[in-house]
C-alpha cells in the first residue's frame, strides 16, 4: 500500500527528517508550544515524563495534567484520530496476560495509524470525558462512537501532540503533495533569489559595484521568470509583485552603476518587502519544511 507519508521520499531523508522531528517535537514540548508559536513565555513547560502504559492505566491520578511519552503497540484503531495502545506481552505471558490499553486522541493525525504498529506518543494525560476533551483541545471534534466513549469514560487518555512511528516519522505531520512543474520551477528560482538577495544587501552596504550588479541581474532574471509563472496561473496580484521586485532590482543595478548607493538602499527596502508580502499570501509551508504554492488563494 502506498504510504502518503513516505511516498517519493528517500529513506535517508526520512531518517534525517525523523531524527529532527523528534528533536523538534521535544523542543516544542520543552518550549511549551508546538512549532515555536510565539506564545509569550508563560509558565515553563513541564518536562516530558517517559512512562509505561500499564503504569498510567493503574495509577492514572499521578499523571493527570502531566506531559508524558509512552512507547507501546497499537491495540485498536477507533477512528481517524483516535486509537488505543497497550504494552506488548512477550513469551508465555502473551498467552495469559492482557495489558490494559490507554486511549490516544491525536487531533492532528494525518491518517489512521497502522494496525499493530509500535509507536511513541507525546502528550498530556487527561481523565477521558468528552467535555474535558472539548475544553483541552478546542479545535478538535471528538470522532468516537458512543459505545467507545462509554468504554473509556473516566479512564486515562492522552491528547497527543506527536505520534512517532518505527521509522521516526511523526504521523501528525502534514506532508506536502508532490510538487507540480510550476512549483518546482518556482522553488528553483527562489533558491537563486534567496542567496542573491543576501549578497546584494551586503554588497550595497559595502558599495561593491560588481557584486551588486551581478546579483541585481540574477534577481531581475529570476523575477521575470517568476512573473511569467504567475501569468500562466492567471494570478494578477503576485504577477504585479514579481514585476515590482524586478523593477527594484533594475533600479539597484542602475544605481550601483552610477555610484548612487542611497538610491540602491532605497530600492532594496521594498524589494525585501515584496518577498514577505508574496510569501504571506501565496506560499505555504509544510511540516517537513518544504514549500508549495498556497492554493487556497
Ligand atoms: C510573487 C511572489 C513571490 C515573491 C515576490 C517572492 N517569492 Fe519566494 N516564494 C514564493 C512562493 C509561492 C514560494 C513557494 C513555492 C515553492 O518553493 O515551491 C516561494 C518560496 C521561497 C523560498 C523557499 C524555496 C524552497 O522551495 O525551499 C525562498 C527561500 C524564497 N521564496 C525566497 C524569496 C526571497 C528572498 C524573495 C525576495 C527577494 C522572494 N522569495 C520573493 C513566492 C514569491
Amino acid at each position: 500500500m502506498r504510504n502518503p507519508l513516505t511516498a517519493g521520499r528517500a529513506p535517508l531523508t526520512i531518517a534525517l527528517t525523523l531524527a529532527c522531528s523528534v528533536c523538534v517535537a521535544l523542543g516544542a514540548q520543552q518550549a511549551g508550544g508546538r512549532g515555536g508559536d510565539a506564545a509569550p513565555a508563560a509558565a515553563p513547560a513541564k518536562p516530558l515524563i517517559p512512562v509505561a502504559t500499564n503504569t498510567v492505566a493503574t495509577h492514572p491520578e499521578t499523571y493527570y495534567g502531566e506531559r508524558v511519552t509512552m512507547t507501546a503497540a497499537v491495540q485498536s484503531i477507533l477512528s481517524k484520530s483516535a486509537f488505543s495502545v497497550a504494552q506488548k506481552a512477550f513469551g508465555d505471558a502473551a498467552k495469559t496476560t492482557t495489558n490494559p490499553d490507554v486511549l490516544i486522541l491525536a487531533p492532528k493525525l494525518q491518517a489512521p495509524v497502522p494496525a499493530n504498529a509500535y509507536l511513541t506518543v507525546f502528550g498530556e494525560v487527561v481523565k477521558f470525558d468528552p467535555d474535558e476533551i472539548a475544553k483541552k483541545a478546542k479545535d478538535y471534534t471528538l470522532d468516537l462512537p458512543p459505545d467507545v466513549v462509554e468504554k473509556y469514560r473516566g479512564r486515562p487518555a492522552l491528547i497527543a501532540t506527536a505520534v512517532i512511528n518505527e521509522s521516526f516519522l511523526d504521523l501528525t505531520w502534514r506532508m506536502p503533495p508532490p510538487a507540480t512543474p510550476d512549483e518546482e520551477a518556482l522553488s528553483k528560482l527562489m533558491k537563486k533569489v534567496q542567496p542573491a538577495f543576501g549578497a546584494l544587501r551586503g554588497s550595497i552596504d559595502g558599495s561593491n559595484v560588481d557584486v551588486t550588479k551581478q546579483n541585481a541581474a540574477i534577481l531581475k532574471q529570476a523575477f521575470t521568470e517568476t512573473e511569467a509563472i504567475w501569468k500562466t496561473r492567471g494570478k494578477t496580484e503576485p504577477m504585479t509583485w514579481a514585476a515590482e521586485a524586478r523593477k527594484n532590482a533594475e533600479a539597484i543595478e542602475t544605481a550601483a552603476a552610477t555610484g548612487k548607493w542611497d538610491a540602491a538602499k532605497t530600492a532594496a527596502g521594498p524589494l525585501g518587502q515584496s518577498c514577505a508580502q508574496c510569501h504571506a499570501a501565496y506560499r505555504e509551508r509544510f511540516d517537513d519544511g518544504s514549500y508549495r504554492i498556497k492554493t487556497s488563494k
